[in-house]
């Protein structure tokens, strides 16, 4: 009840704050979520497996449609100014910082063929931005399901995403897979999402009633992004393009488990880690389906541990401030923790026992001062819903 609450008269706040700026009454109000993703990490790039649930943090978009071919974006988080563009001159680098993420979703659509033209945006985002907990993938989905009802689109969810994921490789220049966006437009409250990056179209919820088992998700923002992300991150990638070349496989998702060992053998050494987590990674997803399927989500902690340690040992992406979180949550009698999402810092999951909140997060806080670190940030975070109108609601329009 509260948390529609909240959204409604966050909604309210937003559409108010666009008749401010613009003039007139918005045509909707849409929301689309940050995520985390509970296992399956760096496995969407090789066409593999991975399991998000989406934030109950969003980022909220009042929007209206312009006959003039012009875009206007303006964000609650920005500088106070609103970014004016035409729709016709957008191209892949000329718009930088936020407004690239909004506006390159308007030119994938253009240049994906559908007709699309201007529109005035107010964006307002609760999503934590440089916490590996997409909030780019949030603007961009929010723009996404706004201008499909705008301009009458009617493209599905996983088309969506492809949109949005297109937007944030060629036009904002990041090398992402699809789980992101996927999370954002496709997720559903209650769930997680069994996304099969090669079939996105074949995605499923798998309930994840966290409160009914007695659970808790926490969230930890380590508050540390380290530079290297973006580029180590390409390499990373390109690594495993390389070892599945090498292997005469479409993608590193069709080397089997049990064909492990042996592929391992024909790889020069510094390929070898990362297929052994990609291989393995896709595994602890299977895993993780099924003792959810089976109703056993506290089965989900030590799947978490281990996936946290193949990224930590074999594909490198976390760093000491992730480690430590993941090390003073278990002390403190986490059931599992794993850095979550593109690594290089951001956030740790943590799946906790009801009422060993407050432990894990005083153990955190103290784990992280004696080491030095600012403080870290920790949310409780329940799956959320994916992608969708706020207001008018169906029923009032
Ligand atoms: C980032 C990317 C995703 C995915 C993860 C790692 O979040 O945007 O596509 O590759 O890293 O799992």
């Amino acid at each position: 009840m509260t948390a529609r609450w909240d959204e409604d008269s966050r909604a309210d706040r937003v559409a108010d704050t666009f008749r401010r700026l613009y003039g007139g009454s918005p045509d909707g109000v849409w929301a689309a979520p940050g995520r985390v993703n509970l296992i399956g990490e760096h496995t969407d790039y090789n066409d593999g497996f991975s399991l998000p649930m989406a934030l109950p943090q969003t980022t909220l978009l009042a929007a209206r449609a312009r006959t003039d071919g012009r875009l206007r974006l303006h964000s609650a988080q920005g500088d106070g100014r609103i970014t004016e563009l035409a729709v016709a001159a957008l191209t892949p680098g000329v718009v930088t910082g936020w407004a690239g993420y909004p506006a390159g979703v308007v030119w994938a659509l253009a240049e994906a063929g559908h007709p699309v033209g201007g529109a005035d945006l107010h964006f307002d985002s609760t999503v934590p931005t440089g916490a590996g907990l997409s909030s780019s993938a949030a603007l961009e989905c929010a723009v996404a399901v706004a201008y499909d009802e705008l301009y009458g689109l009617h493209l599905r969810g996983p088309e969506l995403a492809r949109i949005a994921q297109r937007a944030e490789n060629a036009f904002a220049g990041v090398p992402c897979g699809i789980m992101d966006q996927m999370a954002s437009v496709c997720c559903t409250a209650e769930a997680a999402l069994h996304l099969d990056a090669r079939t996105p179209e074949h995605h499923r919820q798998v309930p994840f009633d966290l409160a009914g088992q007695g659970l808790r998700l926490l969230v930890i923002d380590t508050r540390v992004t380290h530079d290297l992300g973006d580029g180590a991150y390409a390499a990373l990638r390109a690594g495993c393009e390389r070892a599945a070349a090498l292997l005469g496989l479409p993608a590193l998702r069709d080397l089997p488990a049990g064909e492990l060992t042996r592929a391992l053998e024909a790889l020069p050494a510094e390929l070898v880690p990362l297929v052994r987590h990609v291989v393995t990674e896709n595994a602890r997803v299977a895993e993780a389906v099924s003792r959810l399927r089976a109703g056993d989500a506290a089965a989900l902690g030590p799947i978490l541990t281990a996936g946290h340690a193949s990224l930590r040992d074999d594909y490198r992406v976390s760093c000491p401030e992730t480690d430590l979180a993941v090390a003073a949550a278990l002390e403190a009698g986490a059931l599992g923790a794993r850095m979550t999402g593109g690594g290089f810092g951001g956030s740790v999951i943590a799946l906790v026992e009801a009422g060993r909140e407050r432990a894990v997060g005083d153990c955190m806080t103290a784990a992280f001062a004696t080491a030095g670190h600012r403080p870290p940030r920790v949310i409780e975070a329940a799956p959320g819903a994916g992608a969708r109108r706020l207001t008018p609601t169906p029923a009032t329009r």
